[in-house]
């Protein structure tokens, strides 16, 4: 399965914070807020990922990630040159997909939660249909909301609707099967003059096609758009780390942990950091030795 991680628009609702650097790449406390989304789809089991994003962005982001073997993955960029709408991702990589499933998540969505690793796990290996995840939120009108039967199917989206018929937001993240591209092809711009992913959607829904996994409440869904709720999201993070003494979302642990590099080769990244994330690196392998070790003691 291919992924694509969305990093263009404006993101001018954080300016001037923004005007620099691309928000996707502005800190959610002590990492890039991309490295969330990567890590997401490297739980999934995808290696080969395409970065889209503003002609002005795309140098800023091969600094920061490179080509991606470092991590044992592959990182390639594209541009979007207008805002044209979240399923126009499908006609900028129509190769890159080259008629494989494929996963899309916004750059600036953030996932935590218990049960998230193996969810993804085996989301990532249906071939068939597209899946989408809901979650409960206090602002649906926000987002594109789905609507369920009384057996939990799915049975309407809609974009932003002005009286939301669930509390259900359509987050972020989406699978789809190797139709993805055809499909996008056919959709019209709407009202706002975007392809909306909605649309799409709404394709697979009618062809009874779509799956909509619930996201429950011991989840973190988390929103960046504003200075408050990127504030929020890097105190939400922050905490996490402190109290349990694991980091979320270091790409460099998750590509270990998923066995895409070696515990050497882990080792020589953390030497790039002269500070608690090079520290945390070196932590884990050496408690991983440990278990190891003590697993061997014969007692
Ligand atoms: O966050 C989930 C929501 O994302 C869904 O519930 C909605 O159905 C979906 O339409 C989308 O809603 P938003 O209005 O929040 O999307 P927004 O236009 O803010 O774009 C989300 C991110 O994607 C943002 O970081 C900018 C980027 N983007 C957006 C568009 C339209 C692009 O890179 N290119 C684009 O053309």
């Amino acid at each position: 399965m291919k992924g694509i991680i969305l990093a263009g628009g404006a993101g001018s609702r954080l300016y001037p914070a923004s005007l620099p650097i691309s928000k996707i790449l502005l800190p959610v406390y002590d990492k890039p807020m991309i490295y969330y989304p990567i890590t997401t789809l490297l739980l999934a089991g995808i290696r080969d990922i395409l970065i889209i994003t503003n002609a002005s962005d795309i140098q800023n982001f091969e600094k920061v990630l490179g080509d991606g073997s470092q991590i044992g993955v592959k990182f390639s960029y594209m541009i979007q040159d207008v805002p044209r709408g979240i399923a126009d991702s499908f006609l900028i990589a129509q190769d890159f997909i080259n008629n494989e499933p494929c996963a899309l998540i916004l750059g600036d969505n953030i996932f935590h939660g218990f049960g998230f690793s193996s969810m993804l796990k085996r989301v990532g290996q249906k071939t068939t249909g597209a899946t989408v995840f809901g979650y409960a939120v206090n602002d649906p009108h926000r987002f594109g909301v789905v609507e369920f039967d009384n057996n939990n199917r799915a049975i309407s989206i809609e974009e932003k609707p002005q009286n939301p018929r669930s509390n259900y937001a359509v987050t972020g993240l989406y699978f789809y099967d190797k139709n993805v591209v055809e499909y996008a092809k056919t959709l019209k711009p709407s009202q706002r003059g975007e392809l909306e992913i909605t649309d799409l959607n709404n394709i697979y829904l009618k062809n009874q096609k779509l799956d909509v996994e619930i996201l429950g409440r011991g989840f973190a869904w988390l929103d960046t758009g504003t200075f408050e709720s990127l504030l929020q999201a890097a105190n939400f993070i922050k905490s996490m780390e402190i109290n349990t003494g694991m980091k979320i979302a270091c790409i460099e642990e998750v590509a270990w942990r998923m066995g895409y590099i070696k515990e050497e080769q882990l080792l020589d990244l953390a030497k790039k950091y002269n500070n608690d994330y090079g520290q945390y690196i070196k932590k884990i392998v050496q408690t991983s030795a440990n278990k190891r070790l003590n697993s061997n003691t014969v007692v």
